[in-house]
């Protein structure tokens, strides 16, 4: 026998926050000379996939980036189309409850239809004991909106300036609660952060591809996973 022990197989480490920026549904509908209307038909369709497996797996959190408060700009046509598409989604709302994911929405839902958000309210009720994956879902999201919310809570709360700290500010997000993200992912082959969780992503990793949004699948989450694997994460630390 081999005086050398096999070196052990070291275990794979699931982030417990993953969070997507679900990009390039254009440019994938472009090159199949579809209508951009026809990508988001099929980013909402691979988002459900994704958000399935990462329940499967046991991710604990995902959140993925759905609409900016930059996305309004789009021609008003786009937006619509996006909108009716989300809501497509939020009728199924059994979607949710059967699977065990727990939903929310992050972002500010004051400006939408009201159609939507009394859907958005109904299914985060209606996935309010699950406890498989804690699916955030934002819509007109953007972080530096999400900050100037938290302020303006801050200040109407009452709090004295000094006794606030990063954690009131952590607390007053739209992701109270919740652990920071770990890994965030970009497909569509853009290198940046888009306004997304700007204040949370303080300490997260990167991971980006250009792949586009659509056709990001479970085996490339899995890539991306192992690569996760091999960062070594210091927080300011040795
Ligand atoms: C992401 O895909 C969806 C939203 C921003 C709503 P895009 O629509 O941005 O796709 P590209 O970047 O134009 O390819
Ligand atoms: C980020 O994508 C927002 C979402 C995926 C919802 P964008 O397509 O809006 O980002 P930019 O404009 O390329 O930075
Ligand atoms: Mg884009």
């Amino acid at each position: 026998m081999s005086i050398f022990k096999k070196k052990a197989k070291t275990e794979r480490v699931l982030p417990t926050h993953i969070a997507i920026i679900m990009d390039g549904n254009g440019r994938w509908a472009k090159k199949r000379s579809l209508p951009r209307t026809a990508g988001h038909a099929a980013g909402s369709k691979n988002f459900k996939d994704i958000a399935r497996y990462c329940n499967k797996i046991g991710l604990k959190y995902l959140t993925v980036y759905a609409f900016s408060t930059e996305n309004w700009k789009r021609p008003k046509e786009e937006v619509d189309n996006i909108m009716k598409i989300f809501k497509e989604y939020l009728e199924d709302a059994k979607n949710f409850k059967d699977e065990n994911i727990k939903v929310r929405f992050i972002g500010d839902r004051s400006v939408l239809d009201a159609d939507i958000i009394r859907l958005m309210q109904e299914s985060e009720d209606a996935s309010r004991d699950a406890t498989g994956l804690n699916l955030n879902i934002a819509i007109n999201y953007g972080g530096r909106d999400e900050i100037v919310h938290a302020v303006k809570n801050i200040v109407d709360s009452g709090i004295a300036p000094n006794e606030i700290t990063e954690q009131t500010i952590t607390d007053h997000l739209y992701t109270a609660g919740q652990p920071d993200p770990d890994f965030i992912i970009r497909p569509s082959g853009e290198y940046r952060l888009s306004n997304y969780l700007i204040w949370q992503s303080a300490y997260s990793e990167y991971w980006f591809s250009d792949i586009l949004w659509p056709d990001f699948k479970p085996k490339d989450l899995e890539k991306a996973i192992d690569d996760y694997n091999h960062r070594n994460r210091r927080f300011g630390g040795i």
